[in-house]
């Protein structure tokens, strides 16, 4: 059997979130397939560290998504490897609590990061994006969303509304950009074994996202980055427009 894979060698991606988790493992992945690849994230030490090990065609490229003035300077940073024709944008945070407890600052930080943070980055590579498309090359974003958009649990009504927010938009962006021939992805992962739940400060909630992995197989980041891989490397007239991958436990 033939494959219909399309090379991304000579592709160059802005990854965000990239120190860590499904980003981290996805900036590994395209490397492997050849394109360059610009690492966003806040940790310096994470992104020196894993841009040391992906070799000359990965860039670390310090920023904090939610900052416009740090996302314009990553547009002049990014231009040393190339029009920038991939953007994944994945960087994300989830501070579960309920909303009875009214952490408005939780609130606050999931919106800026996983929502404005989106649109910071969209805004800033769209016209380079823009700019591959028209030159006939494949132009891709990649929102990373959350099967959390589509099903409510206690505790992550503001998580899960930032993600319906960012499925809506890769929806709306599709629209707004598919004559343009830029493809959106929106991708829906279920449960991945990462650093996310760390960030939730409730106990008992925290408890249970630290045991995920007892109650059930999570997915591996590397199983995410794989179908990242997987929506980017179809052929040119074919937009992977959502996808979701879930644990087998999570699929029942
Ligand atoms: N794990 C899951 O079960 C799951 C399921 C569905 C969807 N997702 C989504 O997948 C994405 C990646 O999460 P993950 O699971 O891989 O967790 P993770 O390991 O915690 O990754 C989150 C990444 O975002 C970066 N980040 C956070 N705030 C940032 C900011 N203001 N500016 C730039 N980078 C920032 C973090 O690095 P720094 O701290 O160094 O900035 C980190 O590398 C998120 O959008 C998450 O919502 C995860």
């Amino acid at each position: 059997m033939t494959t219909r894979m399309t090379a991304v060698t000579d592709r160059v991606a802005v990854v965000t979130g990239a120190a860590s988790g499904i980003g981290a493992a996805t900036a590994r992945h395209l490397i492997d397939h050849g394109a360059s690849v610009v690492l966003v994230a806040r940790r310096v030490d994470h992104l020196v560290d894993l841009a040391n090990r992906l070799g000359p065609r990965a860039l670390a490229a310090p920023a904090d998504v939610t900052d416009p003035d740090a996302v314009a300077g990553l547009v002049d940073v990014a231009a040393a490897l190339g029009t920038v024709d991939i953007l994944v944008n994945n960087a994300g945070l989830m501070s579960a609590n309920p909303l009875v407890d009214k952490r408005e600052d939780e609130w606050r930080r999931m919106v800026e990061v996983n929502l404005t943070g989106t649109l910071n980055m969209t805004g800033a590579f769209l016209p380079q994006l823009l700019t591959a498309a028209a030159s006939g090359r494949p132009a891709d974003i990649v929102n990373v969303s959350s099967t959390g958009a589509d099903y409510s649990m206690p505790g992550f009504a503001v998580y899960g509304a930032t993600k319906a927010a960012i499925s809506y938009l890769s929806a709306a962006l599709r629209t707004e950009l598919a004559a343009r021939t830029l493809r959106v992805t929106d991708l829906k992962p279920g449960g991945v074994h990462t650093e996310l739940a760390s960030h939730t400060s409730n106990p008992p909630i925290r408890e249970q996202l630290a045991t995920a992995h007892e109650r059930m197989r999570l997915l591996d980041p590397d199983d995410v980055a794989d179908a990242i891989v997987y929506a980017i490397t179809r052929p040119a007239h074919v937009c992977v427009s959502q996808l979701s991958v879930l644990p087998v436990d999570q699929a029942r």
